[in-house]
C-alpha cells in the first residue's frame, strides 16, 4: 500500500503561494545556514522524487506548473513524466499529449484506491495545494507532512491547510536543517485518539 505524503514548502507564517499564486518567494530564494547547532542536510527534492510512484494536485496547481513549465526548476519541459499525476478538476484542463496525467473528479475517499494502486508500493505524493491536503486529512488518507519552511513572511496567501486538522497532534519524525537556510520537518500523522 502506497503511504501518502503531503510534501511542500511553506513560508515562516505557513502558506504555500499568495493569493495571487506566486511563488518567486520560494523559486528566487537564497539564503543559506550559517548556524552552530545541528548540522546542514544535503538531499531534499530528488531523493524524495525518487521514492515517488504517483502524484496528485488541484487543478489551481497543475494549472501552476504547465505555466511556469519554463522556470529553470522545471527545467522546459513536464517535470513529472513516467509517473501518473493526477488532478483534481471539476473542469477540462489543457492535458499534456504523451503524459500520464489523469483528471478526475470526486472525493478523494471514492478516487483513494485507484490513485494509490497507481502509485504500487511507493509514495503517493500530494503535491497541493491545501484544499487537497485538507481533503485527504480529513477522510483519515494522510500519512505523512513534510514541509520545508523558507524563512519569508508572506502575511497572507493560500495556507498549507484550508481547514483544522483532526485527531491527535502530529509526531515529529525528522528535522533536517538545509545549506540553503530552509528546514525540512517532517510529520507522522496519527489517527488514534
Ligand atoms: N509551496 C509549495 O510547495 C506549493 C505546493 C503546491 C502548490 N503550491 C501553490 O499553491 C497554490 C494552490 O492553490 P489552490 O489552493 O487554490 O489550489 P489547488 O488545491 O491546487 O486546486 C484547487 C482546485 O482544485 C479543484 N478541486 C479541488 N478538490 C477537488 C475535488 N475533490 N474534485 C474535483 N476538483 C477538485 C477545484 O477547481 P476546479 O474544479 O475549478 O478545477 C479547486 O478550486 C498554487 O498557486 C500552487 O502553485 C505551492
Amino acid at each position: 500500500v502506497a503511504t501518502t505524503v503531503y510534501y511542500a514548502a511553506a513560508s515562516l507564517d505557513g502558506y504555500i503561494a499568495t493569493s495571487d499564486d506566486n511563488l518567486d518567494w520560494l523559486t528566487k530564494y537564497q539564503g543559506s545556514y550559517e548556524g552552530n547547532g545541528a548540522k546542514p542536510v544535503e538531499g531534499g527534492y530528488d531523493e524524495f522524487y525518487e521514492e515517488v510512484g504517483a502524484l496528485v494536485s488541484g487543478s489551481v496547481t497543475y494549472e501552476w506548473v504547465l505555466e511556469h513549465i519554463d522556470i529553470p526548476q522545471l527545467g522546459g519541459k513536464w517535470p513529472y513524466s513516467g509517473k501518473p499525476y493526477w488532478v483534481l478538476s471539476s473542469r477540462q484542463p489543457r492535458v499534456l499529449e504523451g503524459e500520464d496525467i489523469r483528471v478526475v473528479n470526486g472525493s478523494v475517499r471514492d478516487l483513494y484506491e485507484e490513485m494509490s494502486s497507481s502509485a504500487g508500493d511507493r509514495k503517493l505524493w500530494i503535491v497541493g495545494g491545501g484544499p487537497i491536503a485538507s481533503q485527504f486529512a480529513a477522510e483519515g488518507l494522510l500519512d505523512e507532512l513534510w514541509v520545508t519552511v523558507v524563512p519569508v513572511v508572506l502575511g497572507d496567501g493560500k495556507a498549507l491547510f484550508d481547514r483544522p486538522l483532526p485527531g491527535p497532534p502530529m509526531q515529529l519524525t525528522d528535522v533536517l536543517p538545509r545549506p540553503s537556510g530552509m528546514i525540512e520537518l517532517r510529520y507522522e500523522v496519527r489517527r488514534d485518539a
